[in-house]
């Protein structure tokens, strides 16, 4: 059984004071915690502030959006994998379609990004994607395939279990318009017969597969109760508390095919 995981990308959203805010708000919904695994992913200004109120044994795990893949050094602006680990991070998004887009990451970065994370023990939620022209001339596949590749290149069996991998399709995220269950759960598996070819079946049933773009609390438990999606990547719908807390409750465990 793989355990289901809820990650709440914040994005460039919510000051220090507004994650506090949000962060006593969340904690105050639960006596006992979920059934899902569940990261939020604030922005680097809040991590301290997040932690903090967290606490050091809290069932929710604290997240970086984006990392650097050199430790320290003349790279104005750049955060640290080291950096990270120091402020309670063990989650990095990487890859995320607007660092690709809007900040030119390339497949190459993102495979220096993933190996950083795994060398500072975070864990990567990688993440892949199609455009809308690209599924349009059906290029979904080839193009997530040539995406999974480089960034998971020669990764050992070890450090792949610590991966989680998101699919957000391009068109998905922020538009309102998610994927069909259908059209995730086709991409889910090719994902997953990617990674039982290149490393091994085992392998592949042990690995999260994350649906991303648009997820909502109307949308959520049919996308989460779809075979072989194992938990969201939730950007808008993360910011509120009562929301958030629906999209995670909408997670069960799945079976591992
Ligand atoms: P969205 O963003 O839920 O607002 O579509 C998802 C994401 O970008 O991770």
């Amino acid at each position: 059984m793989r355990t289901p995981l809820i990650v709440g990308n914040w994005k460039m959203n919510k000051t220090a004071s507004e994650a506090a805010v949000f962060v006593r708000e969340f904690l105050q919904r639960y006596t006992a915690p979920p059934s899902a695994d569940v990261v939020v992913a604030p922005p680097f200004t809040a991590l301290e502030t997040v932690r903090t109120l967290l606490g050091p044994s809290s069932w929710i795990g604290l997240g970086a959006q984006n990392l650097h893949w050199e430790s320290q050094g003349a790279f104005t602006g750049e955060v640290s994998g080291p950096m990270l680990r120091d402020l309670g991070c063990s989650f990095v998004i990487v890859g995320h379609s607007e660092r690709r887009l809007l900040f030119g990451d390339k497949d190459a970065d993102v495979q220096k990004k993933v190996r950083a994370a795994l060398t500072q023990r975070l864990r990567p939620i990688l993440c892949v994607g199609e455009s809308l022209a690209e599924r349009e001339a059906d290029l979904t596949e080839s193009i997530i395939t040539d995406q999974l590749s480089a960034a998971l290149d020669r990764l050992s069996a070890q450090d792949l279990a610590t991966v989680t991998i998101a699919y957000e399709p391009v068109w998905a995220i922020g538009t309102g318009r998610a994927a069909t269950t259908e059209q995730a759960v086709t991409v889910h598996r090719s994902i997953r017969t990617f990674l039982a070819k290149g490393w091994s079946q085992d392998a592949a049933d042990a690995t999260r597969i994350l649906y991303g773009g648009s997820v909502t609390p109307q949308n959520a438990a049919s996308l989460l109760e779809a075979d072989g999606i194992d938990g969201a990547l939730v950007g808008g719908a993360c910011l509120k508390t009562d929301s958030f807390a629906t999209i995670i409750a909408a997670a069960r465990n799945t079976s591992p095919h």
